[in-house]
């Protein structure tokens, strides 16, 4: 039997806090594209914008609101009457509006960006958690840079606007300062220490700067808090906030560590980040956990080889899983034999383990040289590999002749199937330029010879065996 598992809320506010990124800003029309790819993503909340802060902006959260009508529709307010009537005006048309106020809380904030005192602070939350709530039902409250803020102080404003109304507290590591282990305590006193705690949702709201979003989120989960604030491919304010693809795929990837649903149909990932940095035009750093080009890549040839075998050897989830079409095996120096067969076998040709071996061997010369081997490359190589003598330049210098030619020749043994591979490959290739390859019968399997040089039954189990270690050890 499997245990219940607790639903977490995903609060994105890639068009907010996301937006508010160096190089992220978007248009009207652009906000309103990502709005409706994040409702088919699954997200419960969308913070659509900061209404006060520009007319662009007002106008974007208010044409969100009217056309998304699944989700919760949230606006940015100061702690401030005229922000808080602004965001209400963008938002009053939403199928369910959220007015999100925040105020700082750290003594660093108080004493130098707002010059009040926390008894100022305490009573300037209160009233307008108080006003936003006569507005609208949904009101959350963050107290900006919570993770500095005095924990005793923390307690008394979050204990204030839970009397006044706010039904989500947000905590936020505005200046991704903590870390899991003292986040989750922080989580921890505010739920044995706030009055009223009981009937609020906790959110966490993590920035990035040492690199710990993701893992300060999910240890304020574990903490109890029950909503998470994520941008797409992690954009946000400096180093950006905790990404929701990340989130996401931990707790499908890890239900084991955390047992958490959320409604996000992981399949619309990919399509959501392509989406944003094709609007933001800010590509998604190759690397990037779960959203990056190279997130499902393989290049080393021992890697390929599993992946090959079974993609449970070096993948935790699968691409299809968050929409990308396929796990991708990029040639370059490091691949071994089985993925450059299974690209060339793609390609249309097929090759013998010789054909294949020489093919290889010219392939690792090129790839040392132009780190990434692409298709037509690979191309042009087994073009030039089963050339005839007279044809143009080579991609690289050929192998030297005899070896060449031993490579070339139809292994001992073999029965009269036809030409020999370098011959038929050649007659497609050598003739023209034209890229493409003509479709190409598959080349005869030579048979393998075992140690003692006699030959080895094609299909045996033995050589199938035999063939994948070797294809192990090609892969270093
Ligand atoms: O990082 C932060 O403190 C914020 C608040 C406005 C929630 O973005
Ligand atoms: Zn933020």
């Amino acid at each position: 039997m499997t245990a219940e598992r607790a639903r977490i809320t995903v609060f994105d506010t890639t068009l907010r806090d996301g937006e508010q990124s160096p190089g992220c800003s978007m248009n009207q029309q652009e906000k309103l594209r990502l709005a409706h790819q994040l409702d088919r993503l699954g997200v419960d909340v969308i913070e659509a914008g900061f209404p006060i802060a520009s007319d662009g902006d007002f106008e974007s959260v208010k044409a969100i609101a009217a056309v998304v009508r699944r989700p919760i529709i949230a606006g940015l307010a100061r702690a401030c009457r005229p922000d808080i009537e602004r965001a209400w005006e963008a938002l009053k048309d939403a199928a369910h509006p959220r007015i999100h106020v925040f105020l700082a809380t750290s003594d660093i904030h108080l004493q130098y960006k707002l010059r009040i005192t926390r008894d100022q602070c305490v009573a300037q939350a209160r009233d307008a958690v108080r006003f936003a709530k006569s507005v609208c039902e949904d009101v959350e409250f963050s107290p900006e840079d919570a993770t500095r803020t005095d924990p005793d102080f923390l307690c008394r404003v979050l204990t204030a606007v839970v009397e006044a109304g706010a039904t989500t507290l947000n905590i936020p590591d505005t200046v991704g300062y903590t870390v899991p282990s003292e986040f989750a305590d922080l989580i921890t006193t505010i739920r044995q220490r706030v009055k009223g705690i009981e009937k609020v949702t906790i959110s966490a709201h993590c920035h990035n700067d040492l690199g710990m979003a993701v893992a300060n989120a999910l240890a304020a989960v574990g903490a109890g808090a029950r909503q998470v604030e994520c941008t797409i491919n992690g954009i946000g304010e400096r180093a950006g906030n905790a990404s929701l693809e990340e989130i996401v795929m931990a707790m499908r990837t890890r239900p084991d560590r955390y047992p958490y649903e959320t409604g996000v149909v992981s399949e619309q990932i990919f399509a959501s980040s392509q989406l944003l940095s094709e609007i933001i035009g800010v590509p998604v750093q190759p690397n990037k956990a779960i959203t990056g080009r190279n997130a499902f890549a393989h290049e080393a040839g021992i890697h390929q080889d599993g992946v090959l075998k079974n993609p449970l050897t070096y993948e935790i989830m699968t691409p299809k899983s968050v929409g990308v079409p396929d796990s991708k095996l990029v040639l370059g120096k490091h691949s071994g034999r089985h993925a450059l067969g299974m690209r060339c076998e793609q390609l249309g040709y097929q090759f013998d383990r010789r054909a294949l071996d020489d093919i290889y061997r010219r392939f690792v010369r090129l790839a040392d040289k132009i780190k990434n081997v692409e298709d037509h490359h690979l191309l042009e190589l087994i073009r030039e590999t089963h050339k005839p003598a007279t044809s143009a330049t080579p991609l690289i210098e050929p192998l030297p002749s005899a070896k060449a030619a031993a490579v070339a020749a139809p292994a001992a043994g073999t029965p009269a199937a036809g030409p020999p591979a370098a011959s038929i490959a050649a007659s497609s290739a050598s003739a023209s330029n034209s890229p493409a390859p003509e479709p190409i019968k598959p080349f005869p399997i030579a048979p393998v010879t075992n140690a003692f040089g006699a030959p080895l039954p094609v299909h045996s189990d033995h050589h199938h065996e035999h063939q994948q270690q070797e294809d192990y050890l090609w892969g270093v």
